[in-house]
């Protein structure tokens, strides 16, 4: 494999696509399905922008960064693993590109306290975290740094989950606001400084973890991207099921089993008919069902974890890829920001 850094073929006037990933350490499918597998399709029809968010971490974390140099790396390599092709994408980490803060400091100057009081996440993830202690300025802004991330790019589309709708939302509403403030100190026409960036829905199917629940690191119910086949089989062996069919001559039903839910995500037409039909006249076990599913699984990533042993090997070229990533986005960044800084007055 031959990764060149020339960019010419992302020199065109595509719409531009950001978006971003807390690095959490290595990621899991619900990671995978809901994000990544998505933004490997875009970066083939948009000038594409993904980048690790670690200052975003930091709102959260401050109190222990004793992992955050490592996730960061995880999160590289299953950037690159899962397909992300630097030829075709910029990837990059938020915190070396210093125009990111440069325009948070500024969007902070006209963002009333009260519209980042009210973003939902707020007071929901003060009370999920109650263990640590997020009454702090950081905290409080992320989503003014996350509509600094946005909108240093100018990007048009923002790829996220609905949970992040709202921080989309109060993004188009501060660009509005600088636009309004700003915009007319320049001269005419009255330009759009700041563009309102759309949400673009990431459609992601309902990923359950091994008990059932919402895949997730804070259940500790995930399987990881990088996965070994046999940990992934011995996981997927003891997922729950349908909580019924306790005895194999008992006919299950997959319509409330987790792992069929996984089935329709990564099984073919023709296993999920045929697990389906088996369950309900207790044809088939759910050992052999959960067996059908490892081997969709494992297929769907052995390409993934080709790619990670690639990388894992090439460290060096893993970090050329990251400077040439972060010396766009830098690039990128400081053109909006030659404009913001004259609209404003402060250059
Ligand atoms: N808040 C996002 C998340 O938790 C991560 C993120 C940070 C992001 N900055 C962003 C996503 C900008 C999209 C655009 O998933
Ligand atoms: Fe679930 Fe498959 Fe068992 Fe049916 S056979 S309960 S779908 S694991």
């Amino acid at each position: 494999m031959t990764i060149s850094t020339n960019d010419s073929e992302q020199k065109t006037t595509r719409p531009r696509v950001l978006s971003g990933m807390r690095p959490t350490g290595r990621l899991h499918l619900g990671n995978y399905m809901g994000a990544l597998y998505n933004w490997v399709k875009l970066q083939h029809e948009y000038e594409c922008y993904f980048f690790i968010a670690d200052y975003h971490a930091l709102t959260t974390d401050y109190a222990d960064t004793s992992k955050l140099k490592e996730n960061k790396r995880e999160v590289l390599l299953d950037f690159l693993s899962a397909g992300l092709d630097p030829k075709l994408c910029t990837i990059f980490v938020q915190s070396k590109v210093p125009a990111h803060f440069e325009l948070n400091d500024m969007l902070a100057m006209i963002t009333p306290l009260s519209w980042l009081e009210r973003v939902p996440s707020y007071k929901d993830q003060q009370e999920q975290l109650r263990e640590k202690d997020l009454a702090t300025i950081g905290f409080l802004g992320y989503p003014l740094l996350q509509s600094a991330d946005i909108l240093v790019y100018q990007a048009s589309f923002v790829p996220v989950g609905q949970d992040q709708a709202a921080h989309v939302e109060i993004t188009r509403e501060i660009a509005r606001r600088f636009n309004h403030i700003f915009g007319r100190n320049l001269s005419e026409p009255f330009p759009e400084i700041l563009p309102e960036p759309n949400v673009m829905l990431t459609p992601s199917p309902k990923l359950p973890g091994l008990d059932g629940r919402k895949m997730s690191k804070s259940y500790g119910n995930t399987i990881l991207l990088s996965e070994e086949e046999p940990v992934l089989r011995r996981k997927l062996k003891g997922m729950v099921t349908d909580p019924a069919r306790i005895r194999r001559t008992d006919p299950g039903n997959p319509d409330v089993c987790p792992v069929f839910d996984l089935h329709k995500v990564f099984s073919s037409v023709e296993v999920q008919a045929e697990a389906a039909e088996g369950c309900r006249s207790a044809g088939i076990g759910c050992i052999q069902c959960k067996g059908w599913l490892a081997d969709a699984v494992v297929k769907e990533l052995a390409p993934i974890q080709e790619r990670r042993r690639y990388f894992e090997a090439s460290p060096d070229e893993v970090e050329a890829i990251l400077e040439a990533g972060n010396a766009r986005a830098n690039e990128r960044a400081n053109q909006t920001m030659r404009e913001v800084r004259a609209a404003v007055g402060i250059d």
